[in-house]
């Protein structure tokens, strides 16, 4: 049985399986806790309740052994729980080696250990919301119908700046891991109409930041004939619902994290739009020192959303450091027709969003712009299976990309992104 069912169970008998999560003994009595999947309870062995085979094992366990339990269920106002199993039986599957995590440890060494660190009660807690992320962003799609597709991870092409790749070689020729699998879901949408596509990015930025990932969960859907405000109204609520539903389903986790459920339900649609210009206004009226063009670091978006209790967009930015495929505005030829979400508190960006540019004619002079003004060079060739799409049928279309490991960053209130996925990759952490 599990420790949530055992709770149910009253003056009944039960058995349980599970890991030692403390262990102390005192005048021959060993009180541990205990953890399942489902929680923890506190187990009482006495020795002269038991048989001495159970004393035995009761007294050899250790913090993390494996081992089953049977006894029955209290109330105990004074247990970590709330609940005490008096046990009748105790028996060791696994006794572990001394656990190299005790109380105080150093950052460093928790993420050495991150394999037995998620064994935490606070990794745990993080995992289980972050399951209940991917879920809730998953069915706010699927109830929409779109399609999941499944874009290739090794590439030719950047699908965003294609300045930090991590290349690999493909029998002999270079290849890329994708930072991003936009290019190949605007062609499924071609195909399929809605879709979003749900893999990892890899992103070689050397940045020590507390919100940069090597190796992150991106969730990039695409919308035939949506614009950029379509988009921007899609993206708060899918953000809106999953928060919202977090809150009203999980109450009890993000307690445990210490994250009010009350703030993630005030996530209600519609959120702020400012566009990039007013962005610059206010951070000058901060002190920040901004000029047109110059794009936003941590320090900036902190600016801008610490008082914020919702997401806010910043729009229509300069077109000279927004990605090659965003259209120019019409109304205003400096800027291109994106959005970015940024978090509150300064979370950060957690979404781009963009209108693609359609109108190949138009898709070529903004690359050969690109080129010009950023000094790189497009392989055209690679990008040829990619322009067919505004040969054959082209349509306007937007789309966007949250970075999911950003986005639990800021549900959960973490401080730094590592913490959000259970093997970070970063630029000095390859291990476990
Ligand atoms: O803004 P980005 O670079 O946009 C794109 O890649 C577009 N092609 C997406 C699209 O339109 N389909 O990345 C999108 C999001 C960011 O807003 C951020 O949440 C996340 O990806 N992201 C990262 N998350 C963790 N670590 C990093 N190094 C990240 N870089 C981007
Ligand atoms: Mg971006």
């Amino acid at each position: 049985m599990q420790i949530e069912d055992a709770k149910k169970k009253e003056g009944k008998e039960v058995s349980i399986a599970a890991w030692i999560h403390r262990k102390r003994e005192s005048g021959g009595i060993v009180f541990a806790v205990i953890r399942d999947q489902t929680g923890i309870i506190q187990v009482a062995v006495k020795k002269d309740k038991v048989d001495s085979k159970s004393w035995k094992a009761a007294t050899d366990t250790t913090v993390e052994s494996s081992v089953k339990v049977s006894g029955s269920v209290k109330k105990d106002e004074r247990a970590p729980t709330g609940y005490e199993l008096e046990v009748t039986k105790f028996q060791n599957v696994n006794i572990a080696e001394p656990y190299p995590i005790t109380e105080y440890q150093s950052t460093e060494l928790l993420l050495d250990k991150r394999h037995l660190w998620l064994r935490s009660i606070k990794m745990i807690n993080v995992m289980r919301a972050r399951a209940y992320v991917f879920r809730y962003a998953r069915e706010f799609f699927d109830k929409r119908g779109f399609y999941e597709v499944t874009p290739p991870i090794i590439t030719t092409a950047g699908g965003e700046t294609g300045a930090n790749m991590f290349s690999l070689n493909y029998f002999g020729e270079k290849a890329y891991l994708t930072e991003s699998s936009q290019l190949y879901a605007e062609v499924m949408e071609f195909a399929l109409g809605f879709i979003y596509s749900f893999v990892p990015s890899f992103r070689a930025e050397n940045s020590r930041t507390p919100k940069h990932l090597a190796e992150y969960w991106h969730l990039e859907p695409e919308m035939p004939y949506y614009d950029n405000e379509d988009a921007m109204k899609l993206e708060e609520k899918l953000v809106s619902s999953i928060a919202n539903k977090l809150a009203e389903k999980h109450a009890d986790i993000l307690r445990e994290l210490k994250v009010d459920p009350q703030s993630l339900l005030k996530v209600k649609p519609p959120f702020e739009r400012i566009t990039y210009e007013k962005a610059i206004e206010i951070l000058n009226e901060h002190g920040m020192k901004k000029k047109w063009g110059d794009d936003f670091g941590v320090e900036d978006e902190k600016a801008l959303t610490e008082d914020k209790e919702k997401p806010i967009f910043v729009h229509s930015w300069p077109r000279e450091i927004k990605p090659f495929y965003m259209p120019i505005n019409e109304k205003d030829t400096r800027t291109v027709a994106s959005a970015d979400m940024l978090a509150p508190h300064g979370h950060g960006e957690i979404i781009g969003s963009g209108e693609r540019e359609w109108r190949l004619d138009k898709l070529l002079e903004r690359m050969h712009e690109v080129e010009q003004s950023r000094g790189v060079k497009f392989n055209m060739k690679n990008y040829e299976w990619w322009l067919d799409l505004r040969k054959y049928g082209s349509i306007p279309h937007t789309g966007f990309g949250m970075g999911m490991e950003r986005l639990i960053k800021w549900l959960l209130n973490l401080d730094h992104i590592r913490d959000a996925i259970p093997f970070p990759r970063m630029s000095n952490r390859l291990y476990p």
